[in-house]
């Protein structure tokens, strides 16, 4: 049997998605990527990927922004907080670091609004580094390999999930391997009960496949009438 790594790095190396961070992945392309990434899709995020990043190549351009022209380059993204949190976090890169994204996990986790997934997604794809970055996509994953009906949206849940990612983790690759997560998570293990196992590198060793119930998996708590 192949290493778990191995299968899923295979299957990412033939399937995955021609995308423009994926073209020169530094630490600041990565950044502002998994930021527009956590509430837009990935067809509409990628024009404004593309703009962006040609218009405000750095972490100085980006701190020395006009607040109109930034708006104007998020509009039509939403949640305009995370643009000025980008804004307010290139200032403390230009200031702290000299202008460039700090190697270091937890400095990257103190950012404004860097998250534990956005600081295991800059440190691993960006600088190599073996930290995990857990996302809804790999959760999911996760969830259905074990067979596993926690509810997902608990702390406890998520810290036991990111537990058996770090097992999985290679020194060598993580930030392909985590990418491949998500890529598996986006093109194969589909959400809303749809997951299309039969071109699964990871089928064999399903166990939610195994029992039936993958497609029923993740659990999540109903959500609360308003
Ligand atoms: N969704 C969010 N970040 C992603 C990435 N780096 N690759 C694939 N899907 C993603």
């Amino acid at each position: 049997m192949q290493r778990f790594s191995d299968a899923l790095l295979d299957w990412f190396y033939e399937n995955r998605r021609l995308l423009p961070f994926r073209q020169e992945p530094t630490p600041y392309h990565i950044w502002i990527s998994e930021i527009m990434l956590q509430q837009t899709r990935m067809t509409a995020a990628v024009p404004y990927y593309e703009r962006f990043v040609a218009e405000l190549p750095d972490p100085a351009a980006l701190a020395a922004c006009d607040p109109d022209r930034l708006r104007k380059l998020w509009q039509g993204l939403g949640y305009y907080s995370r643009a000025a949190n980008l804004q307010k976090a290139a200032r403390v890169i230009c200031e702290q670091y000299g202008g460039e994204l700090p190697a270091d996990y937890d400095a990257l986790r103190a950012l404004p609004g860097i998250g534990d997934y956005t600081a295991g997604a800059i440190a691993s794809i960006g600088f190599g580094m073996a930290v995990p970055a857990v996302d809804g996509n790999v959760l999911r994953v996760f969830a259905r390999l074990y067979d596993d009906d926690s509810d997902v949206t608990r702390p406890e849940t998520k810290r036991l999930f990111t537990e058996r990612v770090c097992e999985q983790l290679p020194a060598d690759n993580p930030g392909d391997f985590n990418q491949a997560l998500m890529e598996l998570g986006a093109l194969v293990c589909l959400p809303n009960g749809a997951p299309l196992c039969k071109r699964c590198p990871l089928a064999a060793v399903c166990l939610g496949r195994a029992s039936g119930r993958a497609a029923s998996l993740p659990v999540k708590p109903a959500k609360k009438p308003r």
